[in-house]
């Protein structure tokens, strides 16, 4: 099982509805905008601050059926031009350590995601005694914390392969008891 189909097992296992509103983040080609999209069997957003993989992904959606099954927006992840609780889910694969401060993006999800909504973020986590190096440069307890400051409830993780964790967190059970969403770093360093 590769890594987007153990993504896709997780996610089934959370009985999305065959409605259910999806919004990617950080979509780049669509490579897995697009793999969601067929699962599904009907369209999402993908979202990405640059638009040039938005050729290749319309051109991936358009092979996987008739009709277009990812529609892109350009935008930043740290500033989502979407309405509070506009979606039921929300996803970010392999995007979150590109970012320049990825726990606006994630407060960003919090605020976009209905009250019953969930982030899951695929993303590739080093440990402690790693080197970091390049742009990959996440902890798995600096995304927990980013998502608990975020007022993400409860928090599951799974290891989908040696580096690869997926991240679900769900909206509703802190959402009503925490203060307001505060990103950890600040935007302007
Ligand atoms: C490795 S690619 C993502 C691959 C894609 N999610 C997939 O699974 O096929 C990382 C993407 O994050 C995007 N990105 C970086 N910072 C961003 C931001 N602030 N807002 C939106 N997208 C961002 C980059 O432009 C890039 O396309």
């Amino acid at each position: 099982m590769d890594r987007y189909d153990g993504f896709w097992h997780i996610y089934k296992n959370l009985n999305p509805t065959s409605s259910e509103s999806v919004l990617d983040v950080g979509c780049s080609d669509g490579l897995q905008a697009n793999y969601l999209a067929q699962q599904l069997g009907h369209g999402i957003i993908g979202l990405d601050i640059d638009g040039d993989g938005f050729e290749v992904a319309k051109r991936g959606a358009d092979k996987v059926k008739h009709t277009r099954l990812v529609q892109c927006v350009r935008g930043d992840a740290e500033a989502l031009p979407f309405g509070d609780r506009s979606f039921e889910t929300v996803v970010i694969v392999y995007s979150l350590h590109h970012m320049a401060h990825p726990a606006s993006a994630v407060c960003e999800a919090w605020r976009v995601l209905k009250l019953d909504g969930r982030l899951l973020i695929m993303e590739i986590v080093i440990g402690e005694d790693e080197p970091r190096y390049g742009c990959r440069t996440l902890l798995l307890p600096e995304v927990e914390e980013m998502l608990e400051n975020a007022r993400f409830g409860a928090v599951a993780t799974k290891r989908l392969d040696l580096d690869t964790v997926l991240f679900v967190a769900d909206k509703r059970v802190a959402s009503k008891v925490m203060a307001p969403c505060v990103a950890i770093e600040s935007r302007s360093g």
